[in-house]
């Protein structure tokens, strides 16, 4: 079996053609969506994130700020400059770019942004709205692999989905939507007892666990559905995912590739996101 292709690329291109038309007609009513992104220390990673992220809004018709500090911030520095964007009506949606520095309480961080500004959707109360299948914003990553599901047209209804890692963005939030769609769910972590039981009974697989070609065809149920979470840099310089995208290709029935699957999704769902928050402003 060769595996289709769930193209992250072509997906968001079309979405996002919808959300420039959204943009420019809330535009003409006197709204521009805003995003504001805050970025603390000098990640490497963090900064090619955050500045596709805007470069995004700006391709979309959105006004976006971007606000940098050095690693060593005291954090009340941030704290206030988050109070001062959410009284801000040109932002609709803030972001703070993660991990923080150590020093920092990210959940104290979070917790200060204005719920109905929370466009990654991880302050608390959101997080409990989202575990009450009542979400205000579903988190990015996790809300663009439900995205991939409905336009290829994959029922989720009574399927085995295995989620390996249990990350605050990707993992947690990821199990609670499929389950929401009815699939029987497994979340897979560190310390599980042999994981290649597991991901070989999944139809869905989900991958973000951050280990360069963990996922091997022998892990993969023939005909699985196989989403790749991870961007991992390999000693030459090249990205690669969680999965061994050449063999699992030809194991799996769908998959996703790295460059090119779930990355363009996670941003194209932050606008998504922006914009609503901006639509609700003005209802
Ligand atoms: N770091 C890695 N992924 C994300 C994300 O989706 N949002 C934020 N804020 N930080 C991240």
């Amino acid at each position: 079996m060769t595996a289709k292709i769930l193209d992250g690329n072509a997906l968001a291109q079309k979405l996002r053609t919808d959300f420039k038309t959204r943009a420019e007609a809330l535009a003409a009513r006197g709204t521009r969506p805003g995003l504001a992104v805050i970025l603390v220390g000098e990640d490497a990673a963090s900064q090619v994130y955050v500045r596709n992220k805007v470069n995004a809004c700006a391709q979309a018709g959105f006004h976006s700020e971007k606000i940098t500090y050095t690693p060593d911030v005291d954090p009340r520095v941030v704290l206030e400059k988050i109070a001062e964007l959410n009284a801000d009506p040109k932002i609709h949606g803030i972001l703070v770019q993660l991990p923080l520095p150590k020093h920092f309480d990210s959940d104290a961080v979070l917790r200060a942004i204005a719920p109905e500004k929370d466009v990654d959707g991880f302050h608390a109360e959101n997080v409990g709205a989202l575990m009450q299948g009542q979400p205000r914003f579903i988190p990015c990553t996790p809300y663009g692999i439900m995205k991939f599901f409905a336009e290829a047209g994959i029922d989720l209804k009574g399927k085995e989905a295995v989620v390996l890692g249990r990350s605050n963005i990707v993992g947690k939030p990821m199990a609670m939507l499929l389950m929401q769609a009815s699939a029987t769910v497994t979340v897979c972590h560190s310390q599980t007892r042999d994981l290649a039981f597991h991901t070989r009974r999944a139809d869905v697989l989900v991958a973000a666990l951050g280990k360069a070609r963990f996922v091997t065809a022998e892990m993969v149920k023939p005909g699985a559905v196989v989403i790749d979470v991870g961007i991992n840099r390999l000693p030459d310089g090249k990205l690669c995912g969680d999965v061994d995208f050449a063999a699992v290709s030809e194991v799996a029935a769908w998959i996703t590739p790295v460059p090119g699957g779930v990355g363009p999704m996670t941003i194209t769902m932050l606008l998504a996101n922006t914009l609503e928050a901006a639509e609700r402003g003005t209802r």
